[in-house]
């Protein structure tokens, strides 16, 4: 790893993580400036934000508890493999939005959780050499660590194996053939595992491969029961047209349009082939298609925990789902099948589903099955959950895709964080310590009568209000660093410093200042708390914590080491991750063994003694030989690979970060 971090930064600023921080009111630490109230600064009715206002026309039996409640959920994660990046980007997204909610005064129901059914965790859990059953407990539990360490505050997490949501499927699948939209009939199409979905012939790259996961499709004849989707077209027309806010961002509306005007087709909702799954009531022939199992998990994730499993009282704790936050390649299941399922059932379709884009490595999507991922493990261990979050959401527009580079990573966290905001707070901080002994001298809200600074910060404070609203993280943060940046100016024009050295009125107006500057840093740390932001939190007399440094700059080591190794300009040496040395020294390993598969233990070991004291470089290497193996047609290999990887990591899946020792290694 080519960078390091010299401080934590974790918790210190709750930057798009307000909740979490905690205010001790005995003590006069800066952090007791950072209370906020939950009374909304602008009145409910008026600013109600735009995705709690759409209605469909369906929901009359809305209940008006409903109404106060927000309900959010992530897409339910297929557990074939641990979280990677791509996964953890939509939960912190959604993270963030469930927190500002929050702040707005509204009751929240997070929902997060895992898609364990199907023949691709079947395939998995083989691989691994363990059930399906604990497989799923293994990863499940990896996704739940990952939120932990992320911050991740969501409210319910559900498991497609909980026998709570397996009664809700059946009961939701009765309710739809009771409505006679389930049919049996025969059907033969080229099948993508992956995707977990038949394909059309002519979305299909050469060799019949699937375009997202550069794999063959297979193909399948089978006896199946069907939904019947093509019923309920005009519905579906309709619903986007009384609401074309259903979908978003707009440009996705586009394409779940064109895909209804072009035809729907009924699809398969049972599998034949398949055991693990919810066996189709009144068939246990058949299990239910993974998808009509878990898109209930929205549902049955409501009921209460030791509650009876009851689809009624599931959706009379929260129904409809004021937001379904998804990427954009599952938003044919959320913006089509889902909204007939529930039309059929005849239950109320969620307010709004957004399809964000993809993280990128290479411009390739990044993902399980491409095995091109970023460990969130890696990146939170070394740089904290503050930067990786704070990265995601500023870096990558909410939406579009957005490509991961960690020279990116470490100067937006640098210049952002460090510079901006860390470095305002402290020399603030010093200047006070050293003029006025860590103690305000005035309430911000004296302080700043006549101030431009207030006036910009108010300003800005909306302007990330609005964005925020309206889904644009990205550009609510940068109304947030705005503010950060107004204070430097702010502080660089009024130069305090001098102005304490002329002593009299010139030192009080320095002083003023500098409560008006530690405003504006509260308001930045509380970020966009729409109570918090207002102007006026700090009280005079209050004494300030002592200057430390709260975002960390990331060294770069190779300019580090450069640096001093000579003073003259030298060309920045190309400094390879580790992962990818250890990665290139298991594969030329492979090149050069004559029986590669009697090699395997021989490959981990050598590959753990190149990844020794990198924590994280072991799964990023083993992903990457994994991929590489794919790539070059070596399906043996990587499936042989891929099963000794699962294996390792099953064995070590309580170890935070995954870093797998030699005798790991050795017992497998
Ligand atoms: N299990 C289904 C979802 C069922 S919801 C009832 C599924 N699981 S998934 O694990 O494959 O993907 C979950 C989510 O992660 C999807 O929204 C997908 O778009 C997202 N991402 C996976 N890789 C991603 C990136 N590289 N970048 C951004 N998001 C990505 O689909």
């Amino acid at each position: 790893m080519a960078a390091r971090i010299n401080y934590s930064v974790q918790n210190t600023l709750c930057l798009l993580n307000p909740l979490n921080y905690s205010v001790n009111a005995k003590t006069t630490h800066f952090k007791t400036g950072l209370h906020f109230s939950k009374n909304l600064i602008f009145p409910r009715k008026l600013k109600r934000p735009t995705f709690c206002t759409c209605s469909i026309s369906n929901n009359d039996r809305q209940s008006s508890e409903a109404a106060e409640t927000f309900v959010l959920t992530t897409p339910l994660y297929y557990v074939n493999a641990p979280p990677h990046m791509g996964s953890a980007y939509t939960t912190i997204a959604a993270d963030a939005i469930a927190r500002f909610q929050r702040l707005l005064g509204k009751k929240v129901i997070f929902i997060t959780g895992t898609d364990e059914h199907g023949e691709k965790i079947a395939a998995a859990a083989a691989a691994a050499g363990s059930t399906p059953s604990q497989h799923c407990d293994v990863i499940s539990q990896a996704y739940k660590t990952l939120w932990k360490d992320l911050e991740i505050s969501h409210d319910k997490f559900i498991r497609t194996t909980d026998p709570k949501h397996e009664g809700i499927v059946k009961e939701f699948y009765s309710r739809v053939l009771d409505k006679g939209d389930i049919y049996r009939a025969d059907y033969e199409g080229l099948y993508c595992v992956n995707c977990e979905e038949y394909k059309d012939e002519k979305e299909l790259l050469d060799n019949n491969c699937c375009p997202m996961h550069l794999k063959p499709c297979i193909e399948r004849k089978e006896d199946n029961y069907f939904f019947a989707l093509s019923k309920y077209q005009k519905q579906l027309e309709e619903n986007l047209t009384q609401n074309p806010n259903f979908v978003q961002p707009p440009f996705r509306l586009n394409e779940v349009q064109s895909w209804i005007k072009s035809g729907l087709k009924d699809f398969s909702i049972s599998r034949a082939s398949v055991d693990w799954g919810i066996p189709v009531p009144n068939d246990n022939k058949q299990t239910i298609y993974v998808w009509f199992d878990a898109l209930l998990g929205y549902i049955s994730a409501l009921s209460a925990e030791k509650e009876q499993p009851d689809l009624q009282t599931a959706v009379s704790s929260g129904w409809p789902a004021s937001l379904h936050l998804i990427g954009k390649d599952i938003l044919r299941f959320h913006a089509v099948y889902w909204p007939a399922m529930l039309m059929s059932a005849g239950l109320d379709l969620p307010k709004k589903v957004f399809g964000h884009g993809f993280l990128t490595k290479d411009g390739m999507k990044m993902g399980k099955s491409l095995g091109n991922t970023l460990e969130p493990n890696e990146l939170v261990h070394n740089f904290g959950s503050d930067a990786v979050r704070y990265f995601f959401l500023r870096e990558v527009e909410f939406g579009s895709d957005g490509d991961y580079s960690e020279e990116r990573f470490i100067n937006i966290v640098n210049a952002h964080l460090a510079n901006t905001i860390g470095n305002l707070l402290n020399r603030t901080l010093g200047l006070l310590k050293k003029n006025c002994q860590s103690t305000l001298v005035v309430n911000s809200a004296v302080a700043a009568e006549g101030n431009a600074l207030k006036d910009a910060v108010e300003k800005l404070v909306e302007k990330a209000r609005i964005h925020y609203e309206n889904l644009s993280l990205s550009s609510a943060c940068e109304a947030v660093l705005e503010i950060g940046n107004a204070g430097n100016a702010y502080m660089d024009e009024n130069a305090p410093w001098t102005r304490f050295k002329q002593g009299g009125a010139a030192s009080e107006a320095a002083a003023k200042d500098l409560v008006v500057i530690l405003e504006a840093v509260r308001i930045v740390a509380i970020a966009l708390s729409p109570s918090g932001t207002k102007w006026g939190g700090l009280k005079g007399g209050q004494v300030m914590a002592q200057p430390k440094p709260v975002f960390a700059r990331i060294e770069n080591k190779t300019e580090v080491e450069d640096e001093a190794a000579t003073r003259k300009p030298v060309k920045s040496k190309e400094k390879k991750p580790q992962a990818q040395v250890a990665a290139e020294a298991a594969e030329s390993l492979i090149s050069r063994s004559s029986n590669p598969t009697n090699d395997e233990a021989h490959l981990g070991v050598h590959l753990q003694e190149h990844c020794r004291g990198f924590p994280g470089a072991m799964p990023m290497a083993t992903c990457r030989l994994n991929w590489l193996a794919a790539a070059s047609g070596s399906h043996l290999r990587g499936r042989r690979w891929k099963g000794y990887y699962h294996r390792l990591r099953v064995k070590c899946y309580e170890q935070q970060p995954f870093t797998p020792s030699l005798e790991d290694v050795n017992s497998l």
